[in-house]
Parts: structure tokens; C-alpha cells; sequence
């Protein structure tokens, strides 16, 4: 969460060339006429009217549509060469009186003063034609990671309701970067999240990625992406790249065009699916922040400015470490009643865990109870027949054992078999005079969340159970549904379009009061698993949960795939039962927990179906995790082996202060038992540090290890970095966690 800013008034920023700056990046602003430029951005300079002199549009051909513009927020319509036919620009609109051009001309740029932590500038717009249409572009850098922060906001003085049919949040059109332009992102679908993709956006073509879903925003398309501006697509510690972020979970829009003369035009935005968003007179948007990271040193920097600035200043609780749970979807499904509960409760404690989720299933009254998942959804009361001494008794059952509790919630959704809809059909989304399009359990609707008195009567509910259970510490906010009638009773027959963008701040509305009514509980955000891996929810909730495949061979690609840009910290992962439930695949305890272990550790699975081996063994593994558990969820990731381009993956994070490491490698299917894997080496320890080295989660302590006797040596970091660990990885799916704690001087 943001720090509290100290609010004083902004000043005016004098001259024609100003920058901010990151530890490792800074954009240079020049004044061009009315408008502010991008001059630069990339890697310091000290002198900004040199970057100034160099900017890139300078010596670029002019096209047909006239000079390059390096604008910092283009509109549609304007002369500075965003011509119509040739450059989208960033916003497009109707003014009341029917024109579509917009020519801005900035009021003002400002400072805004906040901590020392940032600093804040924005440009004030108004439309040269219509004075009283503005926006105010802001951007934000960071002093200790390399992130920047931009957001609009748009005001419509004008004397009618203006449309907007594009609006979005970042737009940078740069002449003269790079002749190639690589771009990578994540796509994916149920149970088969976070797939890496990249490749070379050819002369003339774009990258165009999206979600229409207006809930499940991160599937098929993730709102983040790394460009890489050069001939070669960058690799981990090598090449320029872009690292951008949509921070925004309706539907959106991310475009990545190669234009002719090489020039790169990127665009970032919530999406209008169905017709542009009205603004009535008067009235003000604020467009959903985009977040960015330039490195010139390859992926792995940016990374891990994303991460650093995820955990620092954009999730809340950023100090606190997240506690080991059991959740017992999987061990249970609807299938339990209060004995099974406090069996895994039980069970739980045993193997060393701190919290206990109580999944789907625990609501719904009378006719509603939720046995399955055909009805009950909205209902957020005890379901008395299964759990006949409520929800408070749990939870002192979880605290007698000295666990936390935790309980699901999907907020945004309903059944039409519930009280609550029985009550007020006009509550879901919905087209008028046709039937309602049915989600899951043919049943289930999405809630009008642009409604406030839908907010409301959510937010009563859920506040009033969590207040009478006393003690809740979690909470897992689950979405499962599409906006599949794409209709709003309450916003009327004008304003039907503007339903995906204030379905969206409707949800935030209602995320943002519960945690102000309870800001001690951590909130997880799935939805469908990962489908709400983004910053937009990021914002609200501490964590995600990555995908409903729990297999750990699969998780090893999603995890990779989702942690390109999102923290381990945030990661959701959970040691399940075998053969797993979405893939019928085995894997070895050991290679369950190793694979859990590099995110935020969890169990979905009845303890008292492990043998008493398997439960010493986990304890083993829940101790481990809890010594390397602030260097996983707080260190540093460096990515060593990509498991997209050979037969293993490795990486490993490293703590701030570079005394501490864990590395993990996983082989994937292997052919044959071999020593002959490429050492394991390790960037970012410390050369002038000894280490000693551990390899832990052996399912014998001290026997069968990967590293040939290395175990319990103390080496010098320059050595583990150049020559590496020397591994070795068995047949089929195998895997290492090691170890490196600095030796005391
Ligand atoms: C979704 C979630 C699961 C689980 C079920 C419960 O599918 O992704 O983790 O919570 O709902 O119905």
C-alpha cells in the first residue's frame, strides 16, 4: 500500500527540459510547442539538455503523416503528426457538440511533493478547441527501484456528456530505438496459466493483447509484458528491455506496434468492449495506472524492480511474512462437516502450519445450502446444516491449536438460486428482455457491481459475518465468471457501455471498504485460479492463487511464467495429493514441497491421508521453509535455467543484504540419471562472501544428495557465481533446493 503522503500544494515546474529519475533509468521531458515530449528514456544522463539535443525524433524521416511526435499523452485528431490515418494516440473522444479532435495544450507542469521515497509530477492538458475538457497525466518514479508510475485523469467541463471510445493510460511513440523489437508475454487458460511466449514483432505488424472477460482478466492474456528493443531478444542479464504493467483487472488492451522508420508505438488501456465510456458534464475518470521498468542489463533487472516495487509500494502489508496454510478445497471439496474440518485443522498444526482456509461450501441457508455449487452464492451465512456451531466456533477451534483462520468469499458473484437474488433480481448483471446467460453450476451470475446499492448491500454482509467470527485473518476473494450478460440495470440505456470500466472500480470500491474495515486481514485473489495474477488486484490483496493445476510439473512452467513479473511473495503454492486431481500426474513429496517452497507455501490436501513418513518428512520441509521463508518472499529472484529451453529450470533468490540464498532446480522429465548438467551459477551473491552451503528438503537428512559431497562446504561467492555448483539431477522429475548462508567474519 502507498505510503501516506503529506499533502502540500503543488508547485509549478519552470523551464523546457526537466527528468525524473529511477537508481538506473530516468525520462527526460522537453517542451515542443504546447505539449511536453518524451525526450528520453532509458539509462541516466546527468545532462538532460544533452538528451534533449539526442532526443530520437530529432533525425527521423518525416512520413507522410508529418514529423514524428513524441507526445507524452496524444489524442486523437491533434496536428503534431498523430495523424488520423496513421497513429492512434492514447485517447479519443466526442465533445458535446460532436467534434473528435482533440489538440492539447498543457497549462502546466507540476511537482507535487510527497516523501523522499518518489517523486510526482504531472502535466495539466486542455483541449485547445473545448478549454474546459482536461486531464491531468501524472508520473511517478521511484528512488529505490526502477519503476515508474503513470495514470490520467480526465475531467469533462464541458457543457454536455463527451464519449470516450479510447482511453488509455499510456501511449509512448519513439522514433529511432531499436531496428528489431521483440516482445514476450504470458497466455494462458484454466488450469494452464502463465505460458511464456515471445517473438519478433516484424516491420509494419503489432503485438496486440487483451481480455475481454470483464472479470477473469489475466487467462487467456496477462496485462504485462517485456519488450526488448534490439536485434536479439534480451536475455536474463543482457539486452534493453521495457517491462510494462497494466495495473487494472476489467477488461483491457495492450498494443505493441513496429511502424515504419522503426519507430515503436506502445498503448496500455482499459478497454471499451462494447461502445465508448459517457462522461457526463461535470464529471472526472481516473484512467487505471500503468506501471513500467526500463533496464539496460536484460529481463532479470526488471523483474526485479516489478517485485521490489509490488512488495514496497504497491500491496498491502509489505513488512509482514505470509504465514503457511492449509486449504481444504482440495482435501475436501464440498465434501465435509465439522469433524473433517477439525481433522485437517488437526493435521495442519501437526505438520507445522499457521493458518486454516475453509474454501466453497461453508454458506447458504435452508433451500440455498451450498452442497455443490448450484446454488447459495451470495448468501454469506453459516450454512447451518453443515457446520451447526457456526463460523465463530471454528475459528477458536483453529486459535485453540494455535492457527489462524481464514474463509472464501466470491463478492462479485451470485446464484440466481440464492436469497439474495431471490430478493433483488435486479441486483446481477443482466440484457434487458433476454434470459440470463448461466455461468457455473448452471446457476451462476455476475453482480451489478457499478450499482453502489449492490456495493452496499455486499459489503453489509461479508462485514457483518467477519465481525461475527471475531478473528478472521484471510480471506480468499474468488471470481469465477465471465461478464457473459453484458447489461446493467442500474446504469441506465446511455451509459450501458460504460459497465466494463465501472464494473471494475465498483469492485475496487468494495475491496477498498473491507480492507479499511478490517486492514489486519490478508486477502488472496483468485479467480478461477489465476485469472486476478495482476497489479490491479495486487493492490488490494497480498496474494494470488497462480491456477487451479496444483501439479507441480505444471506449476514449475506457470510459476516461472507468472513470476516474470509478479512476487513470490504474492505467489500462492500448494503441496496437493497424488495422482494430481487436474493432470492425473505423480510426482515424489519431495518434489511437491520443493516446487511449493519457492512461493508462498500451502497445503491443499487431507493430512490424515500422508503416511507417517510423508508427515515427518513435511515437517522437515515446513521448518526449511520457515528459516529461507524471508529470503523466498523477500529476496531477490535471479533466473538461471529456463525450463522452456532445456530439460531443467533453476533459479534462486537472493536476500537485500546478500547473506542468504536459496536455489532450486527442478528436471523436468529427464531421459537418464546425469552429472553432466551445466553447473549451477548463481548471479548476485556476494564476491567477497563466503558461503556455506546446505542442500535441504532431502528426504534423509544428509543422504542421497545432488551435489556430490559440496553439501556442508563454505565456498566464496565469486566461486559459486563463476564456476558454479556442479549438479546432478535423476531420471524423470528430480529437484535440488540449496542453501547459502553467509560465514560469520
Ligand atoms: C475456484 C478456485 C478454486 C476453489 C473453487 C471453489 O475454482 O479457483 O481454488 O476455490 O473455485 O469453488
Amino acid at each position: 500500500m502507498q505510503s501516506q503522503r503529506k499533502k502540500s500544494a503543488p508547485s509549478t515546474i519552470s523551464g523546457k527540459v526537466f527528468s525524473i529519475e529511477t537508481p538506473a533509468s530516468q525520462i527526460v521531458f522537453a517542451k515542443s510547442g504546447d505539449v511536453w515530449t518524451f525526450a528520453h528514456i532509458g539509462a541516466g544522463i546527468a545532462g538532460v539538455a544533452d538528451a534533449a539535443a539526442l532526443a530520437p525524433g530529432r533525425v527521423c524521416s518525416d512520413t507522410v503523416a508529418g514529423p514524428c511526435s513524441q507526445e507524452t499523452y496524444p489524442a486523437f485528431g491533434s496536428s503534431r503528426g498523430n495523424s488520423c490515418a496513421e497513429k492512434r494516440g492514447a485517447l479519443q473522444v466526442r465533445h458535446a457538440d460532436g467534434d473528435e479532435s482533440i489538440d492539447w495544450k498543457c497549462l502546466r507542469a507540476i511537482e507535487i511533493p510527497e516523501g523522499k521515497a518518489s517523486r510526482h509530477v504531472a502535466f495539466e492538458l486542455a483541449d485547445k478547441a473545448h478549454r474546459d475538457f482536461r486531464a491531468v497525466q501524472h508520473f511517478r518514479a521511484w528512488g529505490d527501484c526502477d519503476v515508474f508510475e503513470t495514470w490520467v485523469e480526465i475531467r469533462n467541463g464541458e457543457k454536455g456528456a463527451v464519449a470516450l471510445s479510447r482511453m488509455d493510460s499510456f501511449c509512448l511513440q519513439l522514433p529511432g530505438l531499436a531496428e528489431k523489437y521483440h516482445f514476450m508475454s504470458l497466455a494462458g487458460q484454466w488450469a494452464n496459466e502463465a505460458n511464456v511466449g515471445e517473438s519478433e514483432i516484424v516491420c509494419g505488424q503489432e503485438a496486440v493483447i487483451g481480455a475481454r472477460s470483464g472479470v477473469r482478466d489475466a487467462w487467456e492474456n496477462n496485462p504485462a509484458f517485456m519488450l526488448s528493443l534490439g536485434r536479439a531478444p534480451a536475455r536474463e542479464e543482457s539486452g534493453r528491455v521495457l517491462a510494462g504493467a497494466l495495473c487494472w483487472s476489467g477488461a483491457w488492451e495492450i498494443r505493441a506496434q513496429h511502424a515504419n522508420t522503426h519507430e515503436l508505438r506502445v498503448n496500455a488501456g482499459a478497454a471499451n468492449i462494447s461502445g465508448p465510456y459517457v462522461l457526463d458534464a461535470g464529471k472526472s475518470i481516473e484512467l487505471p495506472k500503468f506501471v513500467f521498468s526500463w533496464s539496460e542489463a536484460g529481463k532479470g533487472p526488471a523483474t526485479r524492480a516489478l517485485h521490489k516495487w509490488a512488495r514496497e509500494h504497491l500491496m498491502p502489508h509489505p513488512e509482514a511474512l505470509r504465514d503457511v496454510l492449509l486449504n481444504h478445497w482440495e482435501g475436501a471439496y464440498f465434501d465435509f462437516d465439522e469433524k473433517k474440518l477439525l481433522d485437517m485443522m488437526d493435521g495442519v498444526k501437526a505438520l507445522g502450519g499457521e493458518l486454516f482456509v475453509l474454501d466453497d461450501g461453508w454458506f447458504g441457508r435452508g433451500e440455498f445450502a451450498r452442497d455443490d455449487d448450484r446454488c447459495g452464492l451470495g448468501d454469506w451465512f453459516c450454512n447451518e446444516k453443515k457446520l451447526p456451531h457456526g463460523l465463530a466456533y471454528l475459528a477458536k477451534e483453529a486459535k485453540k491449536r494455535g492457527l489462524k483462520f481464514g474463509l472464501w468469499f466470491e463478492p462479485e458473484m451470485a446464484n440466481t438460486r440464492s436469497e439474495l437474488l431471490t430478493a433483488h433480481p435486479e441486483w446481477c448483471l443482466q440484457e434487458a428482455g433476454r434470459p440470463l446467460r448461466k455461468g457455473r453450476g448452471d446457476d451462476q451470475v455476475v453482480l451489478d457491481m457499478a450499482n453502489p446499492a449492490v456495493q452496499d448491500a455486499v459489503f453489509a454482509i461479508i462485514d457483518e459475518t467477519i465481525r461475527s467470527i471475531g478473528s478472521l485473518a484471510y480471506i480468499k476473494w474468488d471470481a469465477n465468471a465471465d461478464v457473459n450478460n453484458a447489461g446493467s440495470p442500474y446504469l441506465g440505456p446511455e451509459k450501458q457501455a460504460n459497465l466494463w470500466f465501472d464494473y471494475a472500480k465498483g469492485v475496487y470500491a468494495l475491496f477498498s471498504r473491507l480492507r479499511a474495515a478490517h486492514p489486519q486481514i490478508v486477502f488472496q485473489a483468485c479467480s478461477s485460479g489465476g485469472a486476478h495474477c495482476e497489479f490491479g488486484f495486487l493492490a488490494h490483496a497480498d496474494e494470488f492463487w497462480g491456477s487451479d493445476d496444483t501439479c507441480a510439473q505444471q506449476r514449475v512452467f506457470i510459476q516461472w511464467g507468472e513470476g516474470q513479473f509478479y512476487p513470490a511473495s504474492a505467489m500462492a503454492a500448494h503441496v496437493t495429493a497424488v495422482p494430481n486431481h487436474q493432470t492425473g500426474r505423480t510426482a515424489t513429496l519431495k518434489f511437491r514441497f520443493d516446487v511449493a517452497m519457492s512461493g508462498r507455501l500451502g497445503f491443499e490436501l487431507h493430512p490424515k491421508n500422508m503416511t507417517p513418513e510423508e508427515i515427518s518428512f513435511a515437517k522437515r520441509c515446513v521448518e526449511n521453509y520457515k528459516r529461507i521463508r524471508p529470503v523466498v518472499q523477500r529476496g531477490d529472484l535471479y533466473r538461471i535455467a529456463s525450463p522452456y529451453e532445456g530439460d531443467h529450470a533453476a533459479f534462486a533468490y537472493v536476500s537485500a543484504d546478500r547473506r542468504h540464498a536459496v536455489a532450486f532446480v527442478y528436471g523436468l522429465g529427464r531421459l537418464f540419471k546425469s552429472g553432466a548438467v551445466e553447473a549451477l551459477r548463481i548471479p548476485g551473491l556476494d564476491p567477497k562472501k563466503r558461503y556455506r552451503v546446505e542442500e535441504i528438503n532431502l528426504p534423509e537428512a544428509g543422504k542421497g544428495g545432488h551435489i556430490g559431497g559440496l553439501s556442508g562446504r563454505t565456498l566464496g561467492g565469486d566461486a559459486i557465481s563463476a564456476a558454479g555448483i556442479p549438479f546432478d539431477l535423476g531420471a524423470g522429475d528430480d529437484s535440488i533446493v540449496l542453501e547459502f548462508t553467509a560465514a560469520a567474519r
